[in-house]
């Protein structure tokens, strides 16, 4: 396919290809390319502390990437890739200060997108791809998501459609210690999948229970103490400030945002959520279903932006499936308030 040729030959003369995956689109370059991907880091705005995913067409790669394969490495990738699962190994000589922001481990997967996979075919190598928007600000899920915010600085963006799964991928840490995976981000790869898989407890993230609502009480500890290294609080954020709310809170909570100051709210939620302070165009409609929830994430907050609000009430999905990943997505555009 000509498109497939094409991006690859920019890939290998250092360019950038704007990248469609089942999460998200990302930001393509040569990851063996030290200026093609200091040039990435440039468009994106993003520190260069910040490491990236490097993206292989298929489990071969891991050995080439990685000095010290353990045999759950090998496991997950046998059961989870292609797909939204990315490995965090102890790198190999490949991998450059420049993609592992200087780190000791290097981030891998296999997108499940057959437009990825014929490039990265084509290509023959790891392809270095953070999510294609600029720093900051919330993931694209379409080609136009990546042309609005990268415009002319990005020499190909290939149209892949809307991303299936629509919330970054799974991370998981098999480097600091194999016999204890840790999730360091979550997807739509759930803890439990990785412990089914490797049967063994999996670490999530202080904070994160799967299936104890945010707001629901106490939530019993967490199985382990973790940092998420390389993980920005205020982070998927629209320019409008995001502010979670139940059901019951959404109608109240745009009332009062109608009185002075007054400040322009538009309302993310299911259909039968009440606020009739506010006019039809100023309320977005939500799946319920969480996972249909991920997939259109990303675009209601574009459109909270395109719609000029102040503020971006949401009313999160259920805790299940990737209704987790959806809330910590929100949580952290929540830390992020307004933003030019
Ligand atoms: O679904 C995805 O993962 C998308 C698509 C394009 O594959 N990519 C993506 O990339 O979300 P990005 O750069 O937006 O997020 C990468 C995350 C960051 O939180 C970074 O800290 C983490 O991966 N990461 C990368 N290398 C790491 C490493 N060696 N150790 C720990 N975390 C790492
Ligand atoms: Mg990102």
């Amino acid at each position: 396919m000509e498109a497939v040729e094409r991006a690859a030959r920019i890939l290998r003369e250092g360019g950038l290809v704007g990248l469609p995956t089942e999460t998200v689109y990302g930001l393509a370059v040569d990851a063996t390319n030290e200026i093609a991907v200091r040039r990435m880091f440039a468009v994106k705005g993003r520190p260069a502390s910040h490491p990236v995913i490097v993206h292989v067409g298929d489990a071969s790669f891991l050995d080439a990437w990685s000095r010290q394969v353990p045999r759950v490495a090998h496991a997950l990738a046998d059961a989870f890739w292609p797909g939204p699962l990315t490995i965090v190994l102890p790198r190999s000589e490949r991998a450059l200060d420049v993609v592992t922001g200087g780190q000791d481990t290097v981030a891998l997967r296999v997108p499940d997108h057959p437009l990825a996979l014929e490039v990265l075919r084509a290509f023959g190598d790891g392809v270095a791809a953070p999510s294609a928007n600029r720093f900051g600000h919330v993931s694209p899920t379409t080609a136009q998501h990546v042309h609005d915010d990268l415009g002319p600085d990005v020499d190909l963006v290939l149209d892949g459609g809307p991303c299936r799964v629509g919330v970054e991928s799974t991370i998981v840490d098999l480097a600091t210690d194999p016999d204890r995976p840790r999730i360091l981000r979550t997807g739509a790869v759930l803890a439990t999948d990785v412990a089914r898989v490797l049967g063994v407890p999996v670490g999530v993230p202080v904070g994160l229970v799967p299936g104890v609502p945010m707001d629901g009480g106490d939530p019993p500890p967490p199985p382990e103490e973790m940092r998420v290294p390389g993980t920005h609080d205020v982070h998927y954020a629209p320019r409008a400030g995001v502010e979670l709310v139940s059901a019951e809170e959404a109608g109240p909570r745009a009332a009062e945002l109608d009185r002075p100051p007054r400040r322009r709210a538009v309302l993310i939620a299911p259909a039968g959520v009440k606020a009739p302070v506010l006019p039809p165009e100023q309320r977005l409609n939500a799946p319920s279903d969480p996972d249909e929830f991920a997939r259109v994430l990303y675009a209601l907050l574009r459109n909270a932006d395109a719609l000029a609000a102040d503020v971006a009430l949401v009313v999160p999905p259920a805790a299940s499936g990737l209704g987790e990943a959806v809330r910590d997505r929100l949580r952290r555009a929540a830390g992020g308030g307004r933003r030019a």
